[in-house]
């Protein structure tokens, strides 16, 4: 079972981008712990990043014939993004949307994610543990376990 990971712009920036918000950990302590929590879930992960609304239709395009699966963390993209919310929607498979901060408790504006109304479901809040709990949510999910 194959799961995409794709990390939306500026997330390339995290260890230095606001620690107070998004913590300490960079993008790449953060896909070590997603793969390792994979491999002991049993699940294949195959890890994307990208700045561009484009491109991160085209990874969500790319995993139609072989992923059960993805996390999405569409970054400011989630305020925005009908495109990415249309491209959430039709892929045959579900996608969990997942933020580190807590967009509830942040300014307004970002209360509010369009692409989260095309998502299985959103985890936001838990930092890196947000995909841990993600990865967990969408096996769940794709066995069928609700
Ligand atoms: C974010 C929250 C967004 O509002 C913000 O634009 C990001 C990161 C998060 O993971 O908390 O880039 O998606």
């Amino acid at each position: 079972m194959k799961f995409l990971v794709v990390h939306g712009p500026n997330l390339n920036l995290l260890g230095t981008r606001a620690p107070e918000i998004y913590g300490s950990q960079t993008l790449a302590e953060i896909n070590d712990l997603i793969v390792k929590e994979a491999a002991a879930l049993g699940v294949e992960v195959e890890m994307h990043h990208s700045a561009h609304e484009g491109e991160i239709i085209e990874i969500l395009h790319s995993g139609i014939p072989e992923a059960a699966g993805a996390l999405l963390n569409p970054g400011a993209y989630s305020h925005t993004s009908r495109a990415i919310a249309d491209a959430v929607e039709a892929v045959p498979w579900p996608v969990i949307e997942v933020h580190l901060s807590n967009i509830h408790g942040r300014e307004p504006w970002r209360a509010r994610s369009v692409t989260a109304a095309a998502a299985a479901g959103v985890i936001a809040g838990f930092g890196a543990g947000s995909y841990i709990a993600g990865l967990h949510a969408l096996k769940a999910l794709v066995e069928g376990a609700r």
